[in-house]
């Protein structure tokens, strides 16, 4: 191993500046590839010694000249990127996740919380099922008049791969059902038992083809084959938990729908249970998780649902996770293995995150190299107060630590072994000056990132910001993505987002010049010309949100874009908020009493879901005069649109603005509030001129005297209910 990492080395010292980006990206290219046909395709093209000898010259590469390391570079990538080759389908009704719940303590704030949400007493009855929750896939499945139409992977939850004829070929999938609704879309899991994995690996290492990590890996590969005789030789399962779109409703409970299904020829878990109590929740738990190991699948947690539909109706949605559900995870899968070195990577807003590069190690079936650090606190042993974590241990490069992966995300680093430490291990200095552009790097205070202060100088930051603002909630221009804005970049032609618009105008003559660019035809340069201008016309969510503003995620961006209409009125209420006290205060204490005089800055803290750090964030990127230049460069190519109107068209109170005050008696402030949303009014705290409707109830106080004096109208909770469709008379 040594003798090949000297031969990497001694190669990638002979290559020139031009030669060594040249051969990263051809790198990157085949190490993509490779891990695609690995992770996604099951159908590996390389052998695992060519594919450490790839790796081997790309570090070596990447050492020699830092400067040019991708941000793409293999040496930080994790996963695999979404599959091409299938079509795509849109779910009918999103598909959702769950939120995870890690002990004891977080089930009991679950139930909880649903208690507070729908105004129960601690002794209401209420109750959930509990099940297993299945290490495969999740597969949607369109049956229109009992027929199966369609079948759809997860994707990112709105947009899946139809993988149909794939899953035609799973015995445990009906392709015909009698009695069910005439529109009905089955969710659940498809899966790849031990037995059945443990011979498929047997029979793929006889006939001297790739063999899988786990079973969750040999589904995903098995059911997303773009021949479908090849799904056909592979074991599948599917276990049904879950339904989308349904033209009637399948029964009043969870427990009745699942046991629905089953008479509908699905295989559902046999290991779901009803729980009255808390106490049974958990003792269900207990119960999986002791015959997790006879079960003969893989299972990582137990899931929770409330078992009354229309409580379930009632608690609605997160963003992508529905309040009403919850998966308790098993502790997760821990391994021991050595930190070689840390690196520092720069993101979109310049923080500087510290990554561990692992020797290599198995953590519950998938090998892990790198592993999040978190911060520079993170690696002393103190948290962001100040405390000790680890028992105060600090983390250095030559030690012993611990990895663990907590559900599907990025790996972390639990501890480190002390009595393992090398004697001349020395503390892990964070640096203090931006590794991309040497810039200074500043802690505030109270942050517990330190970052980069080169803004826009600092190329890495620049890349991260492009590559943020191509991506899907951004501008999502086809056929501009990361890669292609990143070599953009690189070659000079894109330096910030505007340089997207002025590509046509400034490279494009003939198309020449990008015709001669690897990669691009004319057709293809064409295309993207196309796209691009297409993109000019752009909601302004997106706007906003493809700024890359720090805090301002796609949900805030939504919100500010409903709230402003127009980027005029957006851009000078920031403006104002920027010049007024309120936005020099130090911090949320201090700024109390300055609000009075800083009507803007109310306004945009006033927003409903918008707080002090958007306010803050919004207030100093923009009036900072580089940042603000290239923001006001890019809204000058754009033909910027109000945002679209909700899904939320014949509501009566689309649009409006309401105001609850004083005690609700049928339904909590809560959900009085999300149901108001859901029919597309924006709730707010406190009564103006701009408050359409007030819903009073008793003991309603100054905020009723205020709207009585303005004139708007008070409702009370029946005649609200009236109004919204949902009174009983
Ligand atoms: S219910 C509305 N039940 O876990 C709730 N999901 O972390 C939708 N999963 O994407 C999911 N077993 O792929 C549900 N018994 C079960 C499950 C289950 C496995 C998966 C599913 C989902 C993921 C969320």
């Amino acid at each position: 191993m040594a003798d090949e990492t000297e031969r990497a080395d001694d190669a990638a010292a002979k290559l020139t500046e031009a030669e060594a980006r040249e051969r990263l990206a051809d790198l990157a290219a085949a190490l993509e590839a490779a891990n695609r046909a690995y992770h996604q395709d099951d159908a590996p093209e390389i052998s695992d010694a060519d594919y450490d000898a790839l790796k081997r010259e790309n570090a070596a590469i990447e050492a020699r000249f830092p400067n040019l390391k991708r941000s793409d570079s293999p040496t930080e990538q994790v996963g695999a990127a979404p599959a091409e080759g299938f079509s795509k389908i849109t779910h009918a009704e999103g598909m959702l996740s769950l939120a995870n719940a890690f002990d004891d303590a977080d089930v009991t704030d679950f139930v909880a919380g649903i208690r507070r949400y729908l105004g129960l007493a601690p002794e209401a009855p209420l109750a959930f099922t509990a099940e297993p929750k299945i290490d495969g896939l999740s597969l949607s499945l369109r049956y229109e008049g009992g027929a199966l139409v369609s079948a759809a992977t997860r994707g990112d939850g709105v947009t899946g791969e139809n993988v149909t004829a794939n899953a035609r070929t799973i015995d445990d999938i009906p392709t015909q059902i009698t009695g069910a609704p005439d529109v009905l879309e089955v969710r659940g899991e498809v899966y790849m038992s031990h037995a059945d994995f443990a011979a498929l690996n047997e029979r793929q290492s006889a006939a001297g083809t790739k063999t899988f990590a786990n079973p969750r890996n040999a589904a995903a590969g098995s059911l997303r084959q773009l021949d479908p005789e090849v799904t056909r030789a592979r074991p599948l399962r599917f276990f049904a938990y879950s339904w989308g779109q349904v033209s009637a409703q399948l029964a009043p409970t969870q427990k009745q729908a699942i046991a629905r299904l089953e008479k509908l020829g699905f295989q559902t878990n046999p290991l779901t249970r009803r729980c009255e109590t808390l106490d049974e929740m958990l003792a269900q738990y207990a119960t999986i998780e002791e015959g997790r190991a006879t079960l003969g699948y893989d299972i990582d947690g137990v899931v929770y649902k409330l078992d009354d539909l229309a409580l379930q109706d009632r608690l609605g949605l997160r963003s992508t996770t529905p309040r009403w559900a919850i998966a308790h995870k098993f502790p997760a899968e821990l391994a021991w293995t050595r930190l070689e070195s840390i690196d520092i990577q720069v993101g979109r807003t310049g923080a500087l995150s510290p990554v561990a590069r692992l020797t290599p190690v198995t953590v519950g079936g998938v090998v892990v190299s790198n592993a999040t650090l978190h911060n520079e606190d993170y690696i002393a042993g103190r948290d962001a107060k100040g405390g000790e974590i680890r028992g105060g241990r600090d983390i250095r490069v030559g030690d012993w630590v611990q990895v663990y992966r907590a559900g599907d995300v990025i790996p972390k680093i639990a501890d480190v072994d002390l009595l393992k430490r090398p004697e001349d291990a020395q503390p892990y200095r964070f640096p203090t000056t931006c590794p991309e552009c040497g810039s200074d790097a500043v802690r505030e205070e109270g942050d517990a990132v330190r970052r980069c202060t080169g803004g826009l100088v600092c190329p890495a930051q620049a890349v991260e910001k492009l590559r943020h603002f191509v991506s899907r909630a951004a501008f999502d221009i086809e056929g501009l993505g990361a890669k292609q804005v990143e070599a953009f970049h690189a070659d000079g032609w894109v330096r910030e987002p505007a340089d997207i618009f002025e590509l046509k105008e400034k490279y494009g003559q003939g198309l020449q010049q990008l015709k001669n660019r690897e990669g691009w035809g004319e057709r293809s340069a064409q295309n993207l010309f196309d796209a691009i201008d297409e993109r000019r016309r752009i909601a302004l969510g997106r706007v906003i949100f493809a700024l890359g503003i720090r805090h301002v995620g796609e949900v805030a961006a939504s919100d500010l874009a409903r709230h402003f209409g127009t980027w005029a009125a957006f851009i000078d209420t920031v403006d104002r908020a920027a010049a007024e006290p309120a936005a020099s205060a130090p911090d949320a204490k201090a700024r109390r009493p300055l609000l009075a005089d800083s009507p803007a800055w109310s306004e945009i803290t006033g927003i409903d879901g918008i707080g002090e750090a958007v306010a803050v964030a919004l207030a100093t990127t923009l009036s900072q005069e580089a940042e603000r230049a290239s923001v006001d460069r890019l809204i000058g190519h754009l033909d910027i649109q109000p945002p679209p109107a909700r899904a939320t068209d014949g509501s009566p109170v689309a649009g409006k603005t309401v105001v609850f005050t004083g005690t609700l008696e049928k339904m909590t402030r809560a959900e009085a509030k999300a149901q108001a949303e859901r029919l597309g009014a924006k709730v707010s705290g406190s009564v103006s001129a701009k408050t359409d409707i007030l819903v009073a109830g008793p003991g309603a106080g100054s905020k009723a005297t205020k709207a009585a004096e303005l004139g708007i109208e008070t409702l009370d909770e029946d005649e609200w209910l009236a109004l919204i469709g949902r009174g009983d008379g």
